[in-house]
């Protein structure tokens, strides 16, 4: 009884306060029950400081990359990667510059067949193979890569400028025990070499680790590391294959804090590090069967990737000490990704989440999982649409530059997540005018307020707000940048232009569940001048 005045009078005060803030700010707009005047005056507010003297880390020029998995040749390119399509080639310019690496399970099962298939017609409409394949019970039948393939996907590679390609060779393909390049490989890299396909890089094998899992037999990693010695002798022969880097071991991370796959990974280096480019890891949250819109909110689960980066990076110390480290293969949920969170709206905050906190450790490239197929692609396989994460990708491509910087910001319950690096350089020019570039997300279901408390309260911001479109929310197939619905335009040959909104504060309304991005022009950040 004695507590009631207590709790009495701070409802009275809210209703009191909320008076003075309808008349000043007009929240009826959004007002639709009592209950918002609590929430407009407890509206939390967090601060946020970014060190501007220097970068802490320098990404690749090709951070976000793409993946294609190398079941797609297995399935004829069906459902509908129609390399022809006007629309296709629009969304493939609008993430450039990327790696594509075209791997994965197949890889291991794929046999190359230098036959050209002259005259060969994709037939879209009449191929029934899935949508997606279930990559938990994998297809360990082999099946044909023809030159026809081949060509098909170098050409695309080609007429997308600023897109270079990465393959993964066939592992199994031995002799006594050990990989030989005689069988494919060495006719791949020489007709390639004749064609002018000079290959990013090369991957030998794919999450090796797991093989006892799928092929009821292991290869052990010191063994392997003798096949990618072997790889990286034999590529440097082939004309034009000299610069290619040697990339692996794509070892399942997930399982990282597992001992046996920590073992695996420390002893491959140890035996290949000095043939080795980059070293890469994969990485899924979650699993695709059980997988809950929860999770894609999570915290814990978000910061769950810092762990892998923790164990994967001690090893990396001890046995490759600068070895730049890649994520190989990437996404949400593995197992194909899982329909209705993976490839709508809601599957930004584990995309640009991994994407902030994969930079901040030092993660030279992050290979999403997958440009094309399969529920956690960034378009749609049969219409070709981009989903949310396509536009969520665009708009880092252009944003976000290599340099990154570090942010603190004071949310102890980790919802409002930041990340902050050097503004893109503008294409033609190379200016960024020393600017930085913020990106975050709210997860609260509740509006926040985001002080950048070291500018000045008349700093001129530009805002890129992205919130679902549409009446399904989170759960949205669609995307609204600043309240208008992101699509290609003039019938899908060009990217819709980014328009920021620009205030004069320091201080950011961040809607819930929006993810953001800030760009804070011509700071002057000494992290962010050009090198001399
Ligand atoms: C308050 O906001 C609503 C919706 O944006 C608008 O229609 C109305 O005119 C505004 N009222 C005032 C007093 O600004
Ligand atoms: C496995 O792939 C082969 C072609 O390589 C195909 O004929 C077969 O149907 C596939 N099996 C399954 C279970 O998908
Ligand atoms: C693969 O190519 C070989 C040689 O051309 C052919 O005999 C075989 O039938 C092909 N396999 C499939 C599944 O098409
Ligand atoms: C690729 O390897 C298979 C054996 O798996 C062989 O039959 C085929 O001829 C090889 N392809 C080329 C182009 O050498
Ligand atoms: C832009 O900067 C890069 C290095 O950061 C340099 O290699 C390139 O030549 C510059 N381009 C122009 C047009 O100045
Ligand atoms: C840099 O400043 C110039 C001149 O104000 C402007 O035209 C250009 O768009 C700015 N570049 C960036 C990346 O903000």
């Amino acid at each position: 009884m004695f507590l009631q005045p207590f709790s009495i009078s701070p409802v009275l005060l809210l209703i009191f306060a909320s008076f003075l803030i309808f008349c000043e700010t007009n929240v009826s707009a959004n007002s639709e029950d009592t209950l918002i005047f609590e929430k407009t005056v407890n509206v939390r507010q967090f601060s946020a400081r970014v060190a501007l003297d220097r970068p802490i880390k320098i990404t690749d020029d090709r951070f976000l990359s793409i993946t294609l998995s190398a079941g797609l040749i297995r399935d004829k390119w069906a459902p509908n990667f129609d390399t022809s399509s006007v629309k296709l080639k629009t969304l493939a310019r609008g993430l450039s510059p990327v790696y594509l690496r075209l791997g994965g399970t197949s890889s291991d099962f794929l046999i190359f067949r230098n036959i050209e298939e002259f005259g060969k017609k994709l037939d879209f409409l009449n191929n029934d193979a899935p949508d997606s394949e279930d990559l938990q019970i994998p297809n360990t039948t082999s099946f044909n890569m023809t030159m026809f393939d081949w060509v098909y996907l170098n050409e695309f590679v080609r007429s997308i400028p600023g897109w270079k390609l990465i393959f993964d060779l066939n592992v199994l393909q031995r002799t006594n025990g050990h990989w030989d390049p005689s069988i494919n490989a060495s006719s791949l890299l020489v007709e390639s070499s004749k064609k002018g396909y000079c290959l990013a890089g090369f991957e030998l094998g794919n999450e090796p680790d797991s093989f006892f899992h799928i092929l009821g037999y292991r290869i052990e990693p010191t063994v392997l590391g003798k096949d990618f010695r072997q790889l990286s002798k034999f590529k440097s022969l082939v004309p034009c294959m000299g610069q290619s880097l040697v990339i692996g071991p794509d070892v399942t991370a997930r399982t990282m804090r597992k001992y046996k796959h920590e073992l695996f990974l420390r002893k491959f280096l140890q035996e290949a590090h000095a043939s080795l480019d980059a070293v890469t890891i994969h990485h899924y949250y979650v699993n695709a069967r059980t997988a809950t819109s929860e999770q894609f909110m999570d915290p814990d689960i978000l910061d769950s990737l810092k762990t892998e980066f923790d164990v994967a990076l001690n090893i990396l110390a001890e046995t490759s000490p600068g070895k730049p480290f890649w994520l190989g293969e990437t996404s949400s949920a593995f197992g194909g990704g899982a329909p209705g969170l993976s490839d709508v709206y809601i599957a930004g905050f584990m995309w640009m989440d991994k994407l902030g906190l994969s930079a901040r450790n030092g993660i030279s490239v992050v290979m999403r999982q997958s440009f094309y197929k399969g529920h956690y692609a960034l378009i749609d396989f049969r219409t070709l649409d981009p989903r949310p994460d396509y536009w969520l990708s665009f708009i880092f491509k252009k944003l976000v530059g290599n340099k990154v910087l570090d942010v603190s910001i004071d949310d102890q319950e980790r919802k409002v997540r930041l990340y902050a690096h050097c503004t893109q350089k503008n294409g033609k020019s190379n200016q960024t005018n020393e600017s930085v570039t913020f990106y975050g997300m709210n997860l609260y279901q509740e509006e926040v307020h985001l002080k950048l408390s070291q500018f000045s309260t008349n700093q001129e911001l530009h805002i890129y707000m992205l919130e679902p479109n549409g009446p399904d929310g989170i759960f949205s197939t669609n995307v609204n940048l600043n309240g208008k619905l992101l699509q290609l335009l003039n019938e899908n040959q060009e990217l819709p232009p980014l328009n920021p909104r620009i205030q004069k504060s320091n201080i950011i309304r961040i809607t819930p569940r929006a993810l953001v991005f800030i760009v804070v022009p011509a700071v002057s950040a000494p992290a962010c001048k050009s090198p001399k």
